[in-house]
């Protein structure tokens, strides 16, 4: 709702400025004199036809960048800056001076940034239709243009010769330089490389055009093809080719930050031709390379991923950088950062071993390839587990076909294989806590060494010296990717967001036969997308009283579709034909938490923390990060999966707002569920993201006791978790929430954290309540937890 107002908004800005804009905003030669300061509000000039502005623009609370962008565009999308590295500050002016220097300075008056002018004489500056700056001589003659020095894109009409590259950004919102280069060498390759981050000197090749001595000039020619010549202009490599008629569509090529380099396309307003027509309002990804960033393999450096991280390649090509269990994030918001242990690492005292203090973990099809430190044959799992059991060095072993490699931390170059027939796997040692249960692990079946001779080819050569000499001979050439099943549908909405006919998904489910679970608006079954390889899908049939007009569901599709985040169950694509209206995720192979928590094999206590955690970020990324906030309303156990590694995933977001359920909750039944609903729901108070703050509140008591909020099972006055809970902890008593579960019982401080954060959460007055941000950084214990008032009346008004 609030994303079409605010569409709707928008386009009304549009049509009342236009007329006006075009003059005021003064797509006009900047003569000498003229200045832009940065400003509360976006201060630019504009090219002619509207399409690029040059000015400043504000990079969340941290300063303001002098950039150009993409201005006719809800994103404005930048792609050229001069600050990333530096954010200035409101009241900063970027000025072409009267003696013809063109200078950005902070408030203070001091230089921050100045173009190296070819040549002086500047008489104007001017925004180019073709999203080239360029500072002029009289006789027009350029002094400086942007597309000279390219920062992290590249635009039509843009060329790139020997020795110049783009640098990545940092992360998606910091600009500053970050840690791969798209380069055409001196010597003609044209190649992805990482960087020494951070230096500035490239590390490792990862992909190369292999035109040593021949390649010349990187072009992205007016029609949007972008391909490596010779000197003589005769064409040695396409890069990416042209959707449809170029005039439609804004393109832009970019080295992504996560090391992937995309050429995108975005339909322009206005045009009615109906192929620019039948694309989404987004940008959406034409090309990319590498085939598969996860398998960079670096001697020296951490690979795609961060150290002691492994790497999953997504369906949009684009990588997912993911901790292994018992170790988390050091920067949440910098992934790639690499991960941290979240416990004390072994001792090696021989006096005390703790040998039976750790446990191992499983994790299939998960690697580490290079810089084993140990390496047997001929051995049994359990052999290989003891091994690295007793020896305090190791911290994960792979296992495969009769194998183990040891490795120590920090581990680098990680990476989750795609094809699970390769097999082998990855033994992760974490502590236990002194744990008596029988705990359910994931991948605990895995006893199949049949597959073995694949296995042993495989890690013998990821983890052989002979492999890595291989892997210097033949540089990037090193890739085991198979075309991905999900590009022969044609790309729509939001990043990657694939179009299915209803026949498609009527043969993917097989006439939608297994059905996987149901609710009051949709009903979802599995599915199998199929060609030379077989893919699984979760499709939700929404029911057909769900009836919108069609723009509006496939813009609130596409909003969907952007979110991207590691906790969240990702949307692939969609079907709006007829009344049929179906979603298509991800299939999560471990099925729903509701499942896992209150079934035969409890979980750990350790594997619940890193749902509770997990739930919590993807949470919080819907209220804070995405471009227009997505309350998810009916957060429960039934809605988080967990995917083949047991991460939290959740489900079913963004679909309040497609449904229109916030408009008809008081006539068709509420969409939150009894006992996960904050009471102000039930006074038809404004919905706001406290709603779900109060339902996670709910699940982490579930978490935490491995018991249902509700359950008639236990004594009258335990039936109602929330209140029990807080009985429990107000008379000091928490070991009886958690009784029977040692590894809790030896983790107490936490539990006691736990159920205080929870309670903050369920909190009667909404205000009260902390946002899931907060609870986030309690959780991970940057922020201290104070002590909760009571809830108060919450569970009178259910
Ligand atoms: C800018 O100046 C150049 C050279 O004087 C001229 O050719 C061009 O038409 C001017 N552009 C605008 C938009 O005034
Ligand atoms: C961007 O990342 C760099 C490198 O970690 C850091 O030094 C800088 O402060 C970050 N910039 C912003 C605006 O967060
Ligand atoms: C751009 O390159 C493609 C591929 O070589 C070619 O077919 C097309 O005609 C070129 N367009 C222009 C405007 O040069």
């Amino acid at each position: 709702m609030a994303l079409a107002l605010s569409y709707l908004l928008s386009f009304l800005l549009l049509v009342l400025l236009l007329p006006y804009s075009t003059i005021a905003q003064t797509s006009k030669n900047q003569s000498l004199g003229s200045s832009l300061t940065a400003q509360n509000k976006d201060t630019y000039w504009v090219s002619p036809s509207g399409d690029f502005a040059f000015g400043f623009q504000q990079i969340g609370k941290g300063g303001y960048l002098l950039a150009i962008w993409f201005n006719k565009i809800p994103e404005k999308t930048i792609v050229w800056s001069a600050n990333g590295d530096n954010l200035v500050p409101i009241g900063s002016k970027v000025e072409l001076t009267k003696d013809g220097q063109f200078v950005l300075s902070d408030p203070t008056g001091k230089e921050i940034w100045k173009p190296g002018l070819v040549g002086t004489g500047v008489a104007y500056a001017a925004m180019l239709d073709s999203g080239n700056f360029v500072l002029a001589s009289q006789d027009s003659g350029f002094l400086w243009e942007s597309f000279d020095h390219p920062t992290d894109t590249i635009l039509p009409t843009m060329t790139m010769n020997r020795g110049s590259k783009l640098v990545a950004h940092y992360s998606e919102r910091n600009y500053s330089n970050g840690r791969f280069h798209f380069t055409l060498k001196m010597g003609g390759n044209l190649s992805l490389e990482t960087r020494f981050f951070p230096l500035e000197f490239s590390s490792t090749g990862y992909w190369s055009s292999e035109t040593e001595g021949s390649g010349f000039l990187v072009v992205f020619n007016q029609s949007g093809s972008i391909y490596l010549t010779a000197r003589n202009g005769s064409i040695l490599k396409t890069i990416s080719s042209n959707a449809g008629p170029s005039q439609d569509f804004y393109q832009r090529a970019v080295m992504e930050y996560d090391g992937v380099f995309t050429h995108y396309v975005y339909p322009k307003g206005g045009t009615n031709t109906s192929n620019a027509r039948s694309w989404p309002k987004a940008w959406s990804s034409l090309f990319r390379i590498p085939p598969n960033v996860c398998t960079i393999t670096e001697e020296i450096g951490s690979g795609a991923c961060g150290f002691n991280s492994y790497c999953k390649l997504r369906d949009n090509q684009r990588p997912e950088c993911l901790c292994p269990y018992g170790y988390s994030f050091i920067d949440p918001d910098d992934v790639m950062k690499g991960c941290k242990q979240n416990f004390q690492p072994q001792s090696c005292d021989e006096a005390n071993p703790e040998t039976d203090q750790f446990d191992l973990i499983d994790m299939p099809n998960v690697n580490w390839p290079l810089f084993d430190y140990g390496h047997f044959q001929d051995q049994t799992e359990d052999w290989c587990r003891k091994a690295c059991l007793d020896d305090c060095f190791c911290s994960v072993v792979i296992f495969g076909g009769g194998q183990c490699w040891k490795k120590k931390n920090p581990l680098s170059n990680g990476r989750k294989d795609q094809d699970p027939s390769v097999g082998g796997k990855a033994l992760i040692k974490i502590r236990k806590y002194n744990s008596t249960l029988q705990c359910s692990r994931p991948g605990a079946d895995s006893k199949n060494n049949d597959r073995s001779t694949l296995i042993i080819i495989v890690s013998v050569l990821l983890s052989s010296l002979v492999f890595l000499n291989l892997l210097f001979l033949f540089g990037f050439r090193f890739k085991y990717w198979k075309p991905n099943v999900l590009q022969q549908y044609p790309a729509m909405p939001g990043m990657n967001l694939r179009s299915f006919t209803y026949e498609e998904l009527r043969k993917a489910t097989d006439g939608f036969k297994e059905e996987l679970g149901s609710g009051a608006f949709a009903t979802v079954y599995k599915g199998v997308l199929q060609s030379e390889e077989t893919y699984l899908v979760a499709v939700k049939r929404l029911n057909n009283r769900v009836r919108e007009g069609d723009l509006e569901f496939n813009a609130e599709v596409s909003a969907i579709g952007r979110t991207n985040h590691r906790n969240l169950v990702q949307l692939l694509g969609f079907c709006n034909e007829g009344q049929h209206r179906l979603l298509v995720y991800e299939f999560m192979s471990n099925g729903s938490l509701a499942s896992f928590l209150f079934g035969d094999s409890q979980p750990n206590w350790y594997q619940r923390i890193q749902i509770a955690l997990g739930t919590a970020r993807g949470i919080s990324y819907l209220h804070e990060e995405c471009s227009s906030q997505i309350i998810h309303c009916d957060i429960k156990p039934q809605n988080i999966l967990l995917d083949d590694s047991f991460t939290a995933r959740i489900s079913d977001f963004g679909l309040a707002k497609l449904l229109k359920l916030d408009q008809t909750r008081t006539t068709t039944g509420i969409r939150g569920t009894k006992g996960y609903v904050a009471p102000e729901w039930f006074r038809n108070m404004h919905v706001t993201v406290k709603m779900d703050v109060y339902s996670f509140g709910i699940l982490l008591l579930e978490l935490i006791c491995c018991r249902k909020n509700f359950d008639v099972k236990e004594q009258e006055d335990l039936i109602i978790l929330a209140d029990w809970a807080y009985d429990c902890f107000k008379d000091m008593k928490l070991e009886l929430l958690v009784a029977n579960d040692e590894e809790a019982i030896h983790d107490m401080k936490r539990v006691e954290k736990y159920v205080m954060i929870a309670i903050w959460c369920i909190q009667e007055d909404p205000s009260l309540r902390p946002t899931m941000k907060k609870v986030v950084q309690m959780m991970e214990g940057a922020v201290e937890v104070s002590v909760p008032p009571g809830p108060s009346s919450f569970i009178s008004s259910i």
